[in-house]
């Protein structure tokens, strides 16, 4: 049996290097397949969406991913439409929508959202999100970018710029670097450091050093993670206007990194990757938002499959 097979998947800590390595082979064999094959995968299956926070890429990707394997799905992206609005509780619609899917997919605005929904929920749970905790989804997405782009993950240079406190995918993006040979490089306002908290597992396995300034290490990257400054997590808005527009990638900086460095974004982009970027070689964000298809259509192939595909 296929060792994700009915597996929840809520924490990129769950996955070692092996099991990583083998979802990059399986979503290697997915790119590969014609549409006809790969429409065979999980034909028939429902996957459930419930998402309390919006969402651009994260929801159709799944929902186009789940499509590309031959299966279908349902759920909740606007929340105001449903009976949370007449005070339902997480537990209670989680259960109700395993009901009428194989697999769930949760988006949530609390840390320990997703956990608590695969304790109740009767079909494995995919945290779409997390709070300011995890995106284990996204770090997989990330991690099979850099592998395709730069072909390999051991030995590089990672530079991650912007929120580091609040932004989610960085917190799953680091503990998946974990599993690699990697120097990185944080760079952040005073304000937004990475959380000491959740970092304090990771400083086991990946060596990081910290740094407001974003020149300081630039000519020696290979990569540069761009985040948002995430708005919607500041308790206070006059924090947020201090430290927005702190760091905007533009032609300048590009013009001061190596000449085949890439600049990845898990998107949606405000004024932190100057549009002009967008046309350069160095760009992949768009590249990894197409990954993430194939990385979803693989994780979901191999939760709903029992012998894999
Ligand atoms: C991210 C998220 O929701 O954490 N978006 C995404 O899923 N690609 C990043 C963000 O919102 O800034």
């Amino acid at each position: 049996m296929n060792k994700f097979y009915q597996k929840d998947i809520i924490s990129i800590k769950d996955f070692d290097k092996e099991q990583l390595e083998e979802i990059f082979s399986f979503t290697d064999k997915i790119m590969r397949m014609d549409s006809t094959e790969r429409r065979e995968i999980s034909k028939g299956k429902t996957l459930a969406y419930l998402f309390y926070e919006p969402s651009t890429r994260t929801r159709l990707s799944f929902d186009s991913a789940i499509a590309s394997i031959g299966g279908n799905s349902l759920g909740i992206s606007d929340i105001s439409s449903s009976s949370t609005q007449k005070g339902e509780s997480l537990a209670d619609t989680v259960k109700i929508m395993s009901i009428y899917s194989d697999v769930l997919v949760l988006r949530h605005p609390l840390d320990g959202s997703s956990r608590f929904a695969a304790e109740v929920s009767s079909k494995p749970v995919i945290n779409a999100g997390s709070g300011t905790e995890e995106h284990p989804t996204q770090a997989i997405q990330d991690l099979f970018t850099i592998k395709k782009e730069k072909k390999m993950i051991d030995g590089l240079k990672i530079g991650i710029v912007g929120d580091l406190k609040y932004g989610r995918t960085v917190y799953s993006l680091l503990h998946g670097l974990g599993n690699y040979d990697v120097d990185v490089h944080l760079i952040s306002p005073e304000s937004l450091r990475i959380r000491t908290d959740s970092t304090y597992e990771i400083k086991k396995r990946l060596s990081f050093s910290e740094s407001t300034d974003i020149e300081e290490h630039i000519d020696e990257l290979d990569v540069l993670y761009v985040t948002r400054i995430q708005k919607e997590r500041f308790p206070d808005e006059e924090e947020y206007l201090k430290v927005k527009g702190s760091y905007i990638v533009g032609m300048d900086l590009l013009k001061k990194m190596k000449d085949d460095a890439i600049v990845l974004h898990p998107l949606p982009r405000l004024d932190e990757i100057s549009t002009d970027i967008d046309s350069t070689k160095n760009a992949k964000y768009f590249d990894q938002a197409e990954y993430g298809k194939y990385t979803r259509a693989a994780l979901l192939g191999l939760t709903l499959n029992q012998d894999g595909f």
